[in-house]
This record gives structure tokens, sequence and C-alpha cells, in this order.
């Protein structure tokens, strides 16, 4: 790596993240169904028909995971809990199996020196809830306050931070608009509701981990560089437009209490009744605000109804799954989220990193120059950022570990580290190495 730790600010924290439908392995330890494995089994929606039952076997093999987190010389750890391994119904009666792992995780953790960075909700939604409507049905606040409750009062006490639910954009507009992602939904009336309601639900459960004592609860966004497809206003437009749904409107909500003018032309005859009032909760104070950044879209006009808008491909080298490598983007939104919204509270780059088809060599290694690269020109930017006085506190790269790449399915190699899905083998990328030299004190 071309940086040291000592480059950059001596508070200034290094960790990794995973998600727990991810890498855990769902079908094990009495989780219950989640909309997650019906999207999976339905035909067309994941590549390869791939799903979540064995993952990376995290459940099981979670120690082994914890060691190579140290052996790194991460700081922090940024995990998720899952919904439906905790509850099994979504609500109701917990399934003891499950707390007691995300308990003994979280003393793994700590064990080994390392922060415990916990987010409550990585899109494992309770098969049980989806059936009462999941994100577009209101009562989603109460069923999440609930859940809350359960795990924080358990683990509460020993997470380092916390933060309610990762990537609004993601739950919201990919998993109702789009349908990319479960519960594959294509409709703008479910799509309004959702992302309304996941600011809600986000805010009773800041609610409820004030109300245990805790400290240091933010809020987890995913931002992507817009640029026109072409110098016409109306790619102007469309990029604008973009831009207001995916990088604007769930921070709006969160930090100045209303959502930006130009989506609520498409949105707001959607949004479910008094929608006005329900940002005293939605605002709840937070302590840090989190920025996943992987990448940048060129927008251009398209016909058809509201939004009226679609990408064009890029020039930029691209990663695996097709992503531009836009390194200067990041920096942009750490001034921006700073300067527009955030204002005073630290910000954390709680994701970056990229895919590669990786191979493990006959020697047993596995060489991932591309990734060096692309964590070197992000980090270049964040120390650019912090430099400047900007306040970005940490980096995490997603991920520890390959893992399941939700609708693109086990193809897409994320990780530091390589995982054979056959053997499970867990194998250090060069990328690993790298970063673990990069950090040592
Ligand atoms: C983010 C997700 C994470 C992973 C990366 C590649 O949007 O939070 O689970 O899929 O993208």
């Amino acid at each position: 790596m071309k940086f040291r730790r000592a480059d950059f600010p001596s508070d200034f924290l290094f960790g990794t993240a995973t998600s727990s439908y991810q890498i855990e392995g769902h079908a094990q330890g009495g989780a219950g169904p989640t909309h997650w494995d019906s999207f999976a089994a339905t035909p067309g929606n994941v590549v390869g028909a791939d799903n979540g039952d064995i993952a990376c076997d995290h459940l099981n093999r979670w120690e082994e995971d914890l060691d190579l987190i140290r052996d790194a010389g991460f700081d922090v750890y940024r995990f998720s809990t899952s919904w439906a391994r905790v509850l099994p119904e979504g609500t109701g009666t917990p399934n003891a199996e499950g707390l007691d792992f995300y308990d003994r995780l979280v003393d793994g953790i700590l064990e080994r020196g390392i922060k415990p960075a916990a987010t409550l909700y990585h899109w494992e939604l309770p098969q049980a809830l989806a059936d009462r409507g999941g994100w577009r049905n209101r009562d989603i606040g109460d069923w999440f306050a609930e859940f809350t409750e359960v795990v924080m009062g358990r683990i509460g006490d020993r997470v380092w931070s916390a933060a309610p639910i990762n990537e609004p954009f993601c739950v919201g507009w990919l998993s109702h608009f789009l349908g990319a992602h479960a519960p594959g939904m294509r409709d703008i009336r479910a799509t309004a509701r959702a992302m309304h309601h996941i600011l809600l639900a986000h805010g009773r459960s800041i609610e409820v981990m004030r109300g245990l004592g805790m400290q240091n609860l933010g809020a987890v966004c995913n931002f992507e560089y817009v640029i026109p497809a072409d110098a016409s206003p109306a790619a102007q437009k469309a990029a604008t437009l973009y831009d207001g749904y995916y990088n604007r409107f769930f921070v709006s909500g969160l930090f100045n209490g209303s959502y930006p003018a130009d989506v609520l032309v498409g949105l707001e005859p959607h949004l479910p009744k008094g929608w006005q009032d329900d940002f005293d909760t939605i605002r709840a104070p937070i302590d840090w605000i989190g920025i996943n950044y992987y990448t940048r879209k060129l927008i251009g006009p398209v016909d058809g109804p509201w939004p009226g808008h679609g990408e064009v491909p890029g020039t930029l080298p691209k990663t695996q799954v097709g992503w531009e490598i836009y390194p200067d983007g990041l920096y942009a939104f750490i001034k921006r989220v700073h300067e527009a919204y955030a204002r005073d509270i630290p910000i954390y780059i709680t994701e970056n990193g990229m895919a590669w088809d990786d191979k493990v060599a006959r020697d047993g290694t596995v060489s991932d120059p591309r990734r060096i690269a692309y964590i070197e020109d992000h980090l270049e930017r964040v120390k650019r950022a912090a430099d400047e006085g900007l306040p970005v506190k940490g980096y995490f790269v997603w991920s520890l570990m390959d893992n399941f790449e939700w609708a693109l399915g086990y193809g897409p190699r994320f990780g530091l580290v390589h995982v054979d899905y056959k053997t499970l083998k867990r194998t250090p990328k060069a990328s690993y190495h790298a970063l673990k030299d990069a950090l040592k004190r």
C-alpha cells in the first residue's frame, strides 16, 4: 500500500465490514425465513440461483473470521444482526440460539481488541413481516423498535457503535422501484411508502437505543456520484433528479427534516397520509454518519413516466460488476455530506471496495493488484479530506471476505479474503497482506 497508518490522524480508525445474510448461512441456527430466501427461490432473480443457505458458514466459523480481522490489524469490525435469526417471526418469541450467537460474537470481537460496530438491519426482512406488507406497512416502525429492543437489550452494553438500517436507498428504491433486490417490487407507491417508513423505523430505533443508554449511534447511507450523460439541459435535469432520490432524499430527511422538492414531484402523491408529522422522530439526533461509496453513474433522459431517465455506460475502468472506478467521488461526498447535512458530526466511510474474479494460484496465493490500487486511490481522497480538516474519522473495506453478493450470487468477489465455496476455506489475498503491513503500529 502507498500509505501507512501513521499518515492518518492518530484517532483515525480502520475497519472492515460484512453483513449477516451474506456470510452467516441462514438455513442454520434456527433463523426464520426471510424475503431474501423467497426472492432467491424465484427463478431469474439471483444469478446461478444462488441463495444464502450456507454462504460462508460464518455461523460456525466466526472465530476463525475474527482472528483474520485481528491479524490484519483492523481497529473496528462492522457486522450486522439478522432480524429473522433473532426473531424468526419478526416479532414475538426470540430464537435463543440467535441471540446467543450475537452475544458470543460481540464478546469474541472485544476479546480480540477490536471495536464492534453493529448494523441492525442489512436487508434480510423476516418473511412473516414481508407477508404483512414489509416496508410498505407503517407498523414496521413498531416492529423494528421491538427488534432493536431485543437485540440491543442483549448486546447494546458492549457495542462500540450502532446504526439501524444499512443503505436506505437500496432498501427503498432498489428493492421496490427497480425490483433488483428483495422483495423485487416495481411499484412507485410501494417505493414512496418504503422510503418514508425506513426513515421512520430508523428514528424509532434510535429512540429505543437512547432509552437503553447507548451512545455513538449513527446512520449508514450509500451515495453514487452522478454526472449528466451529455451537455444537454435534459441530461442535466435527469442527473439532478437521480441525485435527488439517491443522494439527497434520505440525508435531507435525517438532518433537515424535509424531502427535496424535485423528488416530491414524483413521490408525494404516494407518500402515506401525515408523512410531514414524522420528522420529529426521523430527526432524532445521531452521533455520526456513514458513507458507503463505490462508483459513479452517467444519467440521461429516456421517454416514459417519472423519473424519465436512465443510465448510459461510462468510459472509466470498471470492476467485475461493471462499476466505474471513480475515487474523486468519495472526496466529493465527504465534503458535501459534511457541508450540506451532517455539519459537525464525524463521518465514517462505512463501505468501500471492489469486486474482481480473484483466483487462488497453485502456490496458494491470491494476487489482486486492482483491489490494492482501488483501496489506495480511495484512501488517498479520504486522507486529503482529513488533511483539509473535514471530520472523516474512519474507513471500512467492503468486505472482509468474498460472500453472497445479493442478486449477483457468489460470482462477484469483494473480499480481502478469498472463500472457496466448496470447501469454505479462507485464503487471504494480496490486498489483505498489504493492508496488514500498512496498518502495523
Ligand atoms: C453495498 C451493500 C453490501 C454489498 C456491497 C457491494 O450496497 O451494502 O451488502 O452488497 O454493496
